[in-house]
């Protein structure tokens, strides 16, 4: 199961008030991400300027890079209240009707995962964001009429694991449109050590490096290694994070050096082992380790390319040079080489 995964970038159960503790406020407080927050701060800056509404965000990337945390941070910077809620939670063009013509002037909507919208609840939302008004239809048959209703305007903001799955008429009604990458180790720790602060926990650059070299480029799961590794240093330590008790920690966790667990490991055996390196398809290969195909595809694969461990061809996945040294490593550990090695 993939919720249970201490790497999953996915929220898990019990997150949800941790989370929020430690999500930064203030777009300085929000670290990585240099482009898309230069961008954020110039769009800001001018709809302040102009006391007009932000135009609408489209925020996308894997998750767990911080895309909820940044919407609020949004609508914080341009003062603004923020409503949220989801794709798959508005069921009905006049469930969304109802949230657009509650929203004060110049308030926020934030729906995330805003490619599982339905369609015909997305019909409603074209002119909405176009022209901050909806048509409703009324009667049936002939004798129906549309009638016009002026919104408040209000600015958007969309996010999504899956930008590609987007339609284009509604990704084209997005003013803004922001892609967050994995971000880089440097970032990472940073991100844990303020984490860290928060939590009142004793931590060495080390410490905090060993962690954020394996935490998948995702804040979220480098703040949840955090907290194992905090855990494992009080039982087995004196509670101090230094590089050691970390290492030690993850190891049993069985989080590698590259940051892959046990499942991105199978995968990458299944496709060298079961499929002769590849090329394998996606369905195929997510029936073999038993996983769904679309978490194979929205959160495994994301990081594995991203490593440059497998490779997406029209006929499949196919394992790289790379994902069988590393394994090879994993095997024999005289083979340390290349992407792996000690920095
Ligand atoms: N740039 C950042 N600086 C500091 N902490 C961050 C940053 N981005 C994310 N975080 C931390 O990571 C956690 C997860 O971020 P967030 O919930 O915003 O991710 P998400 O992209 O919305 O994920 P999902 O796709 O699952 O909804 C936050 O609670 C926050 O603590
Ligand atoms: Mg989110």
């Amino acid at each position: 199961m993939p919720e249970d995964r201490l790497i999953s970038p996915h929220m898990l159960g019990d997150e949800d008030y941790s989370e929020t503790s430690l999500r930064p406020l203030r777009l300085s407080e929000y670290i990585g991400q240099d482009k898309v927050k230069e961008n954020i701060s110039i769009f800001v800056a001018a709809a302040r300027e102009r006391a007009e509404s932000l135009d609408h965000v489209l925020l996308s990337g894997p998750p767990g890079l911080g895309k909820t945390t940044l919407a609020t941070i949004i609508a914080g910077e341009i003062g603004r209240s923020i409503r949220k809620t989801s794709g798959p939670a508005i069921e009905r063009p006049g469930d969304l009707a109802a949230i657009l013509t509650n929203l004060e002037p110049g308030e926020v909507l934030f729906i995330d995962e805003i490619h599982r919208l339905n369609r015909s609840v997305e019909e409603i939302m074209y002119p909405a964001m176009e022209d901050y008004a909806i048509d409703i239809i009324i009667g049936k048959g002939p004798g129906a009429r549309t009638l016009r209703i002026e919104l408040p305007p209000f600015t958007l903001i969309g996010a999504t694991t899956r930008p590609g799955l987007l339609t284009s008429p509604l990704r084209d009604r997005f003013g803004i449109n922001c892609r967050l990458d994995f971000y880089e180790t440097t970032d990472l720790e940073k991100i844990i050590t303020r984490a860290a602060s928060i939590l009142n926990l004793d931590i060495e650059p080390g410490g905090a490096h060993e962690i954020a070299r394996r935490a998948r480029g995702t804040p979220r799961v480098a703040n949840r290694l955090l907290k194992r590794v905090r855990d494992f240093a009080l039982v087995r330590g004196n509670g101090r994070i230094d590089r050691d008790i970390a290492r030690q920690a993850l190891e049993m966790m069985e989080i590698d050096e590259a940051g892959l667990d046990n499942v991105d490991r199978m995968i990458l055996e299944a496709i060298i082992v079961k499929f002769g390196g590849g090329p394998v398809g996606l369905e195929t290969l997510s029936a073999c380790v038993s996983e769904e195909s679309d978490t194979l595809s929205d959160v495994y694969e994301p990081y594995l390319l991203k490593l440059g461990l497998i490779q997406k061809t029209p006929r499949g996945r196919m394992a790289t040079e790379l994902a069988y040294r590393h394994l090879g490593h994993r095997f024999n550990q005289s083979l340390n080489e290349g992407l792996f090695k000690e920095d």
